[in-house]
């Protein structure tokens, strides 16, 4: 098989793939990320991918290649990996990598093969592209399209990938419907559904709308409890006991980010609006705008510790990806919470154990410190915006000794408030006293 597009997905997936045995050639244009692959050096952070990676290549079952020719040629199976970011200006998802994926591999088919998309797309994607495919594959090549969402979290990606707690299956034949079973056998006994395009599309969306509302949902609460002084971190445990509620996706803090949730509701409602159906998601609006205020309610629980404004002042900001063991800083609250700071007069370091490469790229006039120490040193206000397991250890003592000021902002609600306090912190964190 070959797997097109080796981001977070693509490389996840073609790595996981030869570790079941198959053949897998993975395709990118990018010809420096390919030599770093094929020399074992992952160009991002994620857990037991690298040395997946090493295994596959040292077996012989993993490479990769810029070339769609030699793709054609060795593949059965082709995966389409790509991305499918928002559009600059608009909700709309931009899915024109997918487009040039099918100008490029389908001329040089020879004989009758599978193509499966895995990206995140709009609705009545698949069917377009199968009709592009039709008509690019020579005459006599029949080629035959699947839509296969991937669910994979980053961070977990290869547990993800290897343990999947379902399979969706959108296709047109029972012969892709049967390649994709025979090729997730290895998987072991995984609950599979085989549905429409339409249907395997959605899923994807539709998981990821109601994952984004859940979150948004306990941080509308943390709002109430605000003006009312309640605490939504008592309140989500409390929720969480019901277990048609349940607990996970019901942490409050500064709300998500990433490269999925945050552009998928908004191609979501896009694509709704385009179908005439905008209305049935006007609530992810909400949840969306929900999500963004609690970014500019953090810079405020800073701004308020300080006394009203941050003009000159030091502020250190523990995190820059948007979730802990991840280097992603696509739109990474802590980042956005960090330019925001530094806007109105800030001085702000940034911290983040895996993702300061990316973020010094993304947003190079913010200032980066080698270590938490350091960028608290002389600050009047910490914010922890991304929980990592070594800001939730902090260690109180060798902090307070390099700060100016015992200023903390818990924007992940991850740190207990009474042991703070105790060691003379002014603590504040969303949704709590
Ligand atoms: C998500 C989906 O979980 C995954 O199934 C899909 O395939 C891709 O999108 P990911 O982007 O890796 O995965 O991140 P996820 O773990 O879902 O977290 C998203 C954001 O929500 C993060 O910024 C996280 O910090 C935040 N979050 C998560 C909360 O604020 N509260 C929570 O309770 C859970």
């Amino acid at each position: 098989m070959t797997v097109i597009g080796t981001g977070y997905l693509g490389i996840t997936h073609a790595a996981c793939m030869a570790e079941l045995g198959h053949e897998v050639l993975g395709v990118d244009i990018d010809s420096d990320k390919v030599r770093q692959l094929n020399a074992g050096i992952l160009p991002i952070f994620e857990e037991g991918l690298d040395e997946l990676l090493r295994r596959g290549l040292a077996s012989g079952k993993l490479r990769f290649t810029t070339a769609y020719p030699e793709a054609a040629a060795f593949g059965d199976v082709h995966f389409l990996c790509l991305g499918t970011p928002q559009r600059p200006g608009e909700y709309r998802a931009d899915v024109s990598q997918l487009d040039a994926a099918i100008e490029a591999l389908a001329p040089h088919l020879r004989r009758d093969s599978l193509v499966v998309g895995k990206s995140t797309v709009p609705v009545g994607t698949a069917e377009r592209l199968a009709d592009r495919l039709t008509g690019l594959a020579p005459p006599g090549v029949r080629v035959d399209l699947a839509w296969n969402p991937e669910f994979l979290r980053e961070g977990f990606a290869v547990e993800d990938t290897l343990r999947p707690d379902r399979i969706v299956i959108g296709a047109r034949s029972e012969y892709a419907d049967r390649v994709l079973r025979d090729l997730y056998a290895p998987l072991g006994d995984i609950p599979t559904l085989t549905v429409g395009y339409t249907t395997a599309e959605l899923v994807k969306v539709a998981a990821n709308a109601f994952l984004a509302t859940k979150i948004s949902f306990i941080n509308a609460m943390a709002e109430v409890c605000e003006a009312t002084g309640a605490d939504v971190v008592q309140l989500s445990r409390a929720l969480s006991y019901d277990t048609r509620i349940g607990g996970r996706f019901l942490h409050p803090g500064v709300g998500f980010g990433g490269g999925c949730l945050p552009k998928d509701i908004r191609a979501f409602m896009a694509r709704a609006d385009e179908l005439g159906v905008g209305e049935a998601l006007t609530f992810l609006r909400e949840v969306d705008a929900i999500n963004l205020r609690r970014r500019s309610r953090t810079v405020t629980l800073a701004r308020e510790l300080l006394g009203g404004s941050f003009d000159g002042a030091r502020v250190a900001v523990l995190g820059a990806a948007f979730k802990p063991n991840s280097d992603d800083i696509r739109d990474s609250p802590a980042l956005d919470v960090a330019t925001a700071i530094q806007d109105e007069g800030g001085r702000v370091s940034v911290y983040d154990p895996a993702a300061l490469d990316n973020a010094r790229k993304a947003r190079p006039a913010l200032d980066y410190a080698d270590s938490a120490l350091a960028a608290a040193t002389g600050s009047s206000v910490v914010l922890l915006l991304t929980e990592w397991s070594e800001f939730v250890g902090l260690d109180r003592g060798p902090l307070g000794a390099v700060v100016a000021r015992r200023n903390i902002v818990d924007g992940r609600n991850v740190l207990d408030p009474v042991a703070w306090r105790s060691a003379g912190w002014q603590y504040r964190a969303p949704g709590r006293p």
